[in-house]
């Protein structure tokens, strides 16, 4: 072989074997070559030549206008067209990094302007947990920005009549379902709080949870991922454990028994952030990461074992208010509809998170029963009882990084958000007595 190719009067001699015969050129005659060259026109007329060339760009025009090249211009319209759909102006929205989402995108709005007699597409969002307290409530948000909604509920802890207001709306969906099975739905957002969050249900099965936690967090982030939808998991304050920095700033990492009674949450609730992380870093999928800390207001379960709740229904009931321990310990308490605002700025916005989502005034559990004796019965008694395992003894959210990038700050005081969520206790306490069966039964 390597002597063939020293060797070119061999390697010419079988060029030209190919051409001689319609050439009618000496074999072995170099000057072939400089014919063709010389006549360039002769060359490409030559064998269909100019035919397959006008065919190659026929297929290139065909295929660069049907898949036009993504380019940063027509992003950044994109971008616009979508903060001015928004409930949130002034806020940029990152489009997807799923290639095959961008399209989608792209294609909807191209130039940020919708041709007339177009409507502007709104949203399919899936909401897991929407029967529940606070999904109930960012349900109504979103219907009310015009988005189309699906509700994913198993009702462990949920009820219908939370959402019964939207039956019969063409925009609203609601699937009767554990996330902890799959589904596959085409949607673009997805809030993903299907979970317990009183410590009388989530002790109730704790393998349960771990589950909902971990089997249900990984199956809705599969879908956002194949779907290219954008993904908020609701975690909690409880990641911070007993926290020993106060108030709890979102680099802290937490003070959590791994083996306590309480770990099932704690821990189901760390490890769904770290699933979201890493299928954001690992998968490019768009991820948000709310901490929530305690929150109040109407649909709240009654008797739950929440301290407001309880509070709430004793003093309606005439009976003592519960007190844990000395009553000493602090916690922050946040109306709903200051949480719904942050979530759905933490959803519109770029950034990541985890961000704190609470109410930065603090309150011992008796200044709590203070506020509450204020508001229904000053005459109501207090009762302390033994506190539970692994009560925190402090919380406080530091929420300067929620109030710098999403622009977000709790205007509900406590004086004012109470009031609301007894109205709706007296109506199911002793308006309906099925309503309140629905919300009692476990
Ligand atoms: N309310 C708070 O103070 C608070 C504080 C911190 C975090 N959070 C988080 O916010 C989210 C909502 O809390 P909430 O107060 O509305 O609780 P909730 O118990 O009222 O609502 C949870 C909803 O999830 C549903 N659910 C539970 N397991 C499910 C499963 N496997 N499949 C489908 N649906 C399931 C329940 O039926 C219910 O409708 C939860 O993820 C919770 O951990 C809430």
């Amino acid at each position: 072989m390597a002597r063939s190719y020293d060797n070119p009067s061999l390697v010419q001699r079988t060029h030209h074997n190919q051409q001689n015969d319609d050439l009618s050129q000496p074999v072995l005659e170099p000057q072939t070559n400089h014919t063709s060259s010389a006549n360039p026109i002769r060359y490409v007329l030559r064998e269909q030549r100019f035919i397959f060339v006008l065919i190659g760009i026929a297929i290139a025009v065909f295929f660069f206008t049907t898949f036009p090249v993504p380019n940063p211009q027509l992003e950044s319209a994109q971008n616009s067209g979508f903060e001015s759909g928004s409930s949130f102006s002034g806020q940029g929205i990152d489009l997807p990094a799923n290639p095959a989402r961008r399209v989608l995108l792209e294609t909807r709005n191209v130039g940020g302007k919708v041709p007339l007699g177009v409507k502007k597409k709104n949203m399919r969002i899936v909401v897991t947990g929407g029967a529940g307290f606070v999904g109930s409530h960012l349900v109504d948000r979103l219907i009310a920005r015009g988005d189309s909604v699906i509700v994913l509920d198993n009702f462990f802890t949920g009820r219908k009549e939370n959402l019964v207001h939207h039956f019969g709306n063409p925009k609203f969906e609601l699937i009767r379902h554990d996330v902890v099975e799959p589904i596959l739905l085409e949607v673009d957002q997805i809030y993903h709080l299907a979970c317990p969050a009183s410590p009388v249900h989530y002790k109730f099965n704790p393998l349960g949870l771990h589950k909902t936690n971990v089997v249900g967090t990984l199956n809705m982030l599969g879908l956002a991922k194949r779907v290219g939808a954008r993904f908020l998991l609701t975690s909690t304050s409880e990641v911070y454990g007993d926290p020993l920095q106060h108030p709890q700033v979102e680099s802290y990492w937490g003070n959590v028994n791994p083996i306590g009674v309480r770990s099932c949450y704690d821990e189901g609730k760390r490890t769904a952030e770290t699933l979201t992380m890493d299928y954001h870093r690992g998968l490019g999928i768009e991820v948000r990461i709310a901490r929530i800390f305690n929150t109040y207001g109407p649909r709240m379960c009654i008797d739950d074992g929440r301290v407001v709740s309880n509070f709430v229904a004793q003093a309606l009931r005439k009976e003592p208010l519960t007190v844990y321990g000395d009553g000493k310990q602090t916690r922050s308490f946040q109306y709903v509809s200051d949480l719904v605002e942050g979530l759905m700025r933490l959803m519109e916005g770029n950034h990541v998170g985890p961000f704190n989502l609470g109410n930065p005034g603090e309150f011992t559990m008796l200044e709590l029963a203070q506020v509450v004796q204020d508001t229904i019965d000053p005459n109501a008694k207090i009762e302390f009882r033994p506190n539970t395992e692994d009560d925190p003894h402090k919380r406080k959210p530091d929420i300067s990084k929620a109030k710098e990038l999403l622009g977000w700050e709790p205007t509900v005081s406590l004086r004012k958000g109470l009031p609301l969520m007894v109205n709706d206790f007296r109506q199911r306490i002793f308006g309906d007595s099925k309503v309140n069966d629905a919300g009692s039964a476990m």
